[in-house]
Formats: structure tokens, sequence, C-alpha cells
């Protein structure tokens, strides 16, 4: 069995920090000051709270996210040091949006990737994921292009996203570096993955969109996984303006929580999918430092198994089978 990402990162946080929305809004061509003193409060703070962790993509605000941590390595060349960069391609996106599909051929990935490390004014990946399956994917083309730019220092290990079981284990057939991790939605608000365990044998099963047995084999075959989307948004803990009465009901139980483990609750919504013992590493997207460290108070407790079952059966609505 390989050994997860704690391995490869002894000192790799529980908690990564999302970048998606670092560098602006999508619609601007430019970064601007401002959004690097962002990035710089930020990271620091991450850092300051023990989380040193970053994900990117080179999609994100069409790259700006990534431009802006350059520049703050620019500013602050000594940051790089204490951080574990994660980057992602795969998805072809332009700026207005009139073309979005996946491209994981060799060219675009060699691509891909040289502009990522020249955006980031960096010399090499810690980790490159791959952010979505692309059906037209030729495996061998795809693996020698990975490798060329393994062999070329451009990365040092390989991660996916969005993938299930049975395209992990495709690709890591055909390619020597280890696949580290694997980045799906999973929350409070998107709990399929929970779902799939409970109702094996039900029709209900068939509706389910977690890929089924992805959890089982990526602990088994020590593939770290990532969860984004992890804060549910801010669905559960923020004003939100759902009239969904499980969401409702659910929020308001996250409230109640949140005063008894002394929390806000944001930090419950995350210590729900902290709970399993998949030993997820949630992805926090939020640009809000005091919202950063309200969530990293996530690590500080552990919710009783009447109360993660309570909070599961609030969302779905009904008693689990
Ligand atoms: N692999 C993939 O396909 C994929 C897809 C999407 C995202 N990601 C990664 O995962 C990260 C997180 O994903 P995400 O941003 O979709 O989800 P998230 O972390 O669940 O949500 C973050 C968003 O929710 C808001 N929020 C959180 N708590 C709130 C509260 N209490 N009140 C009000 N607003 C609240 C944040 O706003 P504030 O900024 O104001 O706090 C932010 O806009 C991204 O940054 C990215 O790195 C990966």
């Amino acid at each position: 069995m390989k050994l997860p990402i704690h391995h490869y990162y002894p000192e790799a946080s529980r908690l990564i920090l999302g970048c998606m929305n670092l560098g602006g809004p999508w619609n601007t061509p430019t970064i601007e000051g401002k959004d690097i003193d962002q990035a710089f409060d930020l990271v620091t703070k991450a850092l300051d709270i023990g989380i040193n962790v970053i994900d990117l993509a080179d999609i994100y605000t069409h790259g700006k996210a990534e431009k802006t941590m350059g520049e703050l390595f620019k500013r602050e060349r000594s940051l790089r040091n204490h951080l574990i960069l994660q980057s992602k391609v795969g998805i072809k996106l332009t700026p207005a949006f009139d073309t979005c599909h996946y491209d994981l051929s060799g060219d675009w990935i060699t691509e891909a990737v040289n502009t990522s490390i020249k955006r980031l004014h960096d010399n090499t990946l810690d980790i490159l994921f791959l952010h979505r399956p692309d059906p037209l994917m030729q495996l061998d083309e795809t693996a020698n292009a990975l490798m060329k730019l393994h062999e070329q220092g451009k990365f040092e290990y390989l991660a996916v996203s969005n993938m299930h079981a049975g395209q992990i284990a495709f690709l890591q057939s055909a390619i020597q570096v280890p696949i580290v991790a694997n980045q799906l939605e999973m929350s409070l608000a998107c709990c399929d993955f929970v779902e799939d365990a409970i109702t094996v044998n039900m029709p209900i099963n068939a509706n389910n969109g977690f890929p089924r047995g992805t959890l089982e084999y990526c602990q088994q075959a020590g593939v770290q996984l990532q969860a984004w989307g992890s804060m549910a948004q801010g669905l559960f803990s923020g004003e939100s303006a759902s009239n969904n009465k499980n969401v409702i009901a659910t929020t308001a139980l996250v409230k109640k929580f949140a005063q008894q483990y002394g929390v806000e609750p944001n930090a419950i919504v995350l210590a729900w999918l902290m709970r399993h013992p998949a030993n997820i590493q949630p992805v926090l997207g939020t640009t809000n430092t005091e919202r950063l460290t309200s969530a990293q108070k996530a690590l500080t407790i552990q919710l009783s198994r009447e109360h993660w079952y309570s909070l599961l059966e609030s969302i779905r609505g009904k008693k689990v089978p």
C-alpha cells in the first residue's frame, strides 16, 4: 500500500487554502496591487495558523490567481519555501467563457504547466493536478508528456481531481510518478460520498452522484482525499437565502452545535467533514482572513457520533435507512 500525501510531505497541513477567488473578479483582465495585498494577508494568516498547502488552478480567475501568487512570491520570496504549492491543468477556458472543455493531451498539459510555472515565477509545482477527466485522453501520449515534465523537474508529484477509482488506476498504470491525491466535492451540502456508503443494495443508490468505491480505493491506494466546496459555500453558516426546509433545519442545527462546541458555524460544517475516518483534507475557498481563522478551529473539536448523524439526517431530511 502506498503511503498518504503526508508521507511525501510530512509537514503538510490538514487544511488547505483554496485560491480560486484570488486575483480579483473573473471578468477583469489584470491584477491590481490590492489583489496581491489580499493574497499576502491570506497566505500569511494561513501560515500563522498552521495552514501551508495552497490550492490553485491555471483557470482560476483566468490565470490571475496564479499570477497574483507569483507576484506575491516576487515580493516575498521566502514565503514560497514555507508552502506546498498545488495547481491544476486540463480545463480549457477562454476569458469570454465561450469555450470550456477538457484537454489532457500531451501538448496542452505541457503548455499549461509551463505557463503556470511562469505565472508563479517558480521552477516547479509541488503537486500537479489533472483537473478533470478528458474522455479524449490518449493514455500513453498523456503519460509520456507527464513523465517528460517530471524529468524536467516541472512538478514533484501527480494528483487528480473529480476522478473515480478506475480512472485513477488507469492513469497510474502508465505513469511512474505516484498519484498522491484526488480532489472531489465533499461537504455537508454535497454528502453523496456518505450516501454511497449507507444506501448499498437499495434502489435509491442508483441516483447517487458519488463514484462508487472511490473513497475506499483512495484510502487503500494511499491517494489523499481532498474536498473542494468544503465550507458548503457558506450555505449553513452564512445568511443563507435558501428556502429548502432541510437546509433551514440544518443551518439551525449547525448554529446550535456551534454554541455547544464554542466555535463558529463554519467550523462545525468542516468538523462534520473531518469526523469521517477517510482523513479528508478540506480545501477552504474563503478570501476572508477572519473566516479562515474561525474555520481553523474545526481542528480543535471532534463531533460526537450522535451529532454527526443528526447533521446527516437533518440535511438528508430523513433518518438513515
Ligand atoms: N477541483 C475542482 O474541481 C474544484 C472546484 C471548485 C473549487 N476548487 C477548490 O476548492 C476551493 C474551495 O471551493 P469553493 O470556493 O467552491 O467552496 P467553499 O470553500 O465551500 O466556499 C467558499 C466560498 O463560500 C463563502 N463562504 C464560506 N463561509 C461563509 C460564510 N459563513 N458566510 C458567507 N460566505 C461564506 C466564501 O466567501 P468569502 O470569500 O467571503 O469567505 C467563498 O466565496 C477553491 O478555492 C478551489 O481551490 C476545486
